[in-house]
């Protein structure tokens, strides 16, 4: 037996045997107690490393009757033989801890033997199942009672419950919808029922039936299968789809398996959502003759500002990603006229907030002979149009239902106020900028407070864009319009445009741009001008009002944020 110093106590390196601990004196065997300074752990049962208790002694010798046990109570007196008393309490003690650790011994081998006779069960069942071979009967596809209709579906196990030996339910997926399937008897002995997982896809065929009274699945329907086929296995054990991820995973987990997220009911029904509502946008423009156009992305010239460009080099030359298609929108209105389009729009901003992304898209509309006052119309029309059409979706008033239930449409006509009066707004509550102690120039605290959508109009010459019109009753001011709303913030920004040449020419100038590269579109301004305007509306942060979403992050399909452009 060896000791050796672990840095906090002396630790025994093998297990002390009876035959090791006692020692021999006068051909007497002796094991030794110490109650003042011995140790269960460390001790040996030596006179120089005594035990701390007679039940541990006891346990050292095994209940011996033969060896002799020393007992020291205090340091003066030394050891003496253990009193009748302790030794038999001691014996005691330790025959109802052996009695436990029989118990407990013969349990775990119990156990085991159970264990590994079901593991067997299991694996005889598996191999007997490899030879269960379901038949595809053409003739149930000719259903034979008019009330049962007879399909086959493919999709996605989106959810698997087995119920004992001879049932197995399954919500398939196929992005239609779910359907439960029921797997019954010899449809789920073969060896695909036994070891199918999660996100595997599978073809099944059978009948659909209504759910038995008092009985829940998706649609209140299910399909009863007679043969069905495994299409593609998905991973078990370590790699199954349940366990890489769940709603409590870190973001940048999920971020990281938004491939994989986007399979989950919210996330699917978001991006179901988005689709309706791009689908509600398009059939707004198409119902007002408001033509479509695809415009390039890769650009030479800057929309807001240059410190959000993405840049990167074309064939040797400085090319940006677009910020907005607006400029290119303007110039499709002599062509064929109002015009908009739906597409990707980027910007470079070090933001981390929920409303703002890298890539974002963005729905973007211009109009020709226009004022100030059709431009806000033509929002309000737009923003209220697509809500009903969402609403009168089935899909989408279903999903409304499930993921915003208490979404009220706004109430129109949509409040308007100028910038200026919200400024005062805000300073008449002392509402203050957290960030930065002053009072806020624009916040969503307002737009929280009011609960409303708010047409914040008219912003100062040098908080906007180069290319906004300036009101005529206040040079100061453009006539520019950000629609706020309740939760999200700004969705919308608009405005009317420059229309006249030299107005244009000085914005250039007072933004430091070089009017070089937007030859094309300062020719529009050449070539036959108008009163024009549009807006650029963020499908990301439409999506986020709508559906209550707490982040855009959440709202696109797979998010583009400072330090993430993966997957
Ligand atoms: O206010 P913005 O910057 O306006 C423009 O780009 C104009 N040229 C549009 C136009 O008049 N055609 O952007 C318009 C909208 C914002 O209100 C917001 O909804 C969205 O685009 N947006 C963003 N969405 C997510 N992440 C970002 N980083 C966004 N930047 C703008």
């Amino acid at each position: 037996m060896t000791f050796e110093w672990t840095g906090w106590h002396w630790e025994q390196k093998q297990q002390t045997t009876t035959s090791e601990i006692i020692m021999e004196t006068d051909n007497k065997q002796i094991i030794h107690v110490c109650e003042v300074s011995g140790h269960d752990t460390n001790g040996a049962g030596t006179e120089k490393m005594p035990f701390k208790t007679a039940l541990r002694a006891m346990q050292a010798i095994n209940g011996s009757e033969e060896i002799q046990i020393l007992v020291r109570k205090d340091l003066v007196e030394g050891f003496k033989e253990i009193s009748g008393a302790g030794k038999k309490k001691a014996k005691k003690l330790w025959e109802g801890e052996e009695k436990k650790r029989v118990k407990a011994e013969e349990l775990k081998a119990k156990e085991a033997a159970e264990k590994a006779a079901r593991a067997g069960d299991d694996a005889k069942r598996l191999e007997e199942a490899k030879s269960i071979k379901l038949v595809n009967d053409e003739s149930l596809g000719v259903a034979t009672k008019p009330n049962l209709i007879y399909i086959p579906i493919s999709g996605w196990v989106h959810n698997l419950r087995v119920q004992g030996k001879d049932m197995m339910f399954l919500v398939l997926r196929d992005g239609t919808g779910h359907l439960q399937c029921l797997l019954k008897g010899r449809v789920c002995h073969t060896y695909d029922a036994l070891t199918l997982t999660r996100e595997s896809t599978v073809k099944v065929y059978g009948m659909l039936n209504e759910v038995p009274e008092g009985k829940k699945a998706p649609g209140g329907h299910e399909l009863v299968v007679d043969y069905w086929e495994l299409i593609g296995r998905a991973p078990s054990g370590e790699e199954n789809y349940e366990n890489q991820f769940n709603e409590e995973s870190n973001p940048e987990v999920l971020y990281n398996l938004r491939h994989l997220v986007i399979r989950g009911d919210r996330a699917s029904s978001i991006l179901k959502m988005r689709s309706i509502i791009i689908k509600a946008f398009r059939s707004h423009f198409e119902s007002k003759q408001v033509t479509e156009i695809t415009p390039p992305l890769m650009v030479q010239t800057q929309v807001e500002g240059g410190a959000t460009l993405f840049g990167f080099k074309y064939y040797g030359e400085e090319a940006y990603l677009t910020q907005s298609s607006q400029l290119y929108l303007e110039t499709t209105l002599p062509s064929v006229g109002d015009s908009f389009c739906i597409a990707e729009s980027f910007r470079a901003e070090n933001s981390h907030t929920r409303r703002h992304l890298s890539q974002f898209s963005h729905c973007e509309a211009e109009y020709a002979f226009i004022e100030f006052d059709d431009l806000l119309q033509n929002i309000e029309d737009m923003i209220c149009g697509v809500v009903e059409a969402v609403m009168n979706d089935p899909i989408g008033s279903q999903l409304l239902k499930e993921l915003n239930p208490d979404f009220k449409p706004p109430s129109r006509p949509f409040k308007r106020m100028p910038y200026t009066e919200a400024i005062a707004w805000l300073n008449e509550r002392n509402i203050i900028n957290e960030k930065t102690g002053q009072p806020f120039a624009f916040e969503r605290r307002m737009t929280d407070t009011i609960n409303e959508p708010i047409f914040l109009c008219k912003f100062p010459v040098e908080i906007k864009s180069f290319y906004m019109k300036r009101c005529a009753d206040d040079r100061r001011l453009t006539e520019s319009v950000d629609v706020l709303m309740p939760g999200v913030g700004e969705i919308v920004g608009g405005s009317m445009r420059i229309s006249d040449y030299q107005e244009l020419m000085d914005a250039y100038k007072r933004e430091g741009i070089d009017a070089a590269p937007y030859y094309w579109f300062t020719d529009q301004r050449k070539y036959g001008t108008c009163e024009h305007g549009g807006f650029g509306l963020g499908i990301e942060r439409f999506v986020a009002w709508l559906l209550n979403c707490y982040t855009v992050r959440e709202t696109c399909w797979y998010p583009r944020f400072p330090g993430r452009c993966q997957p």
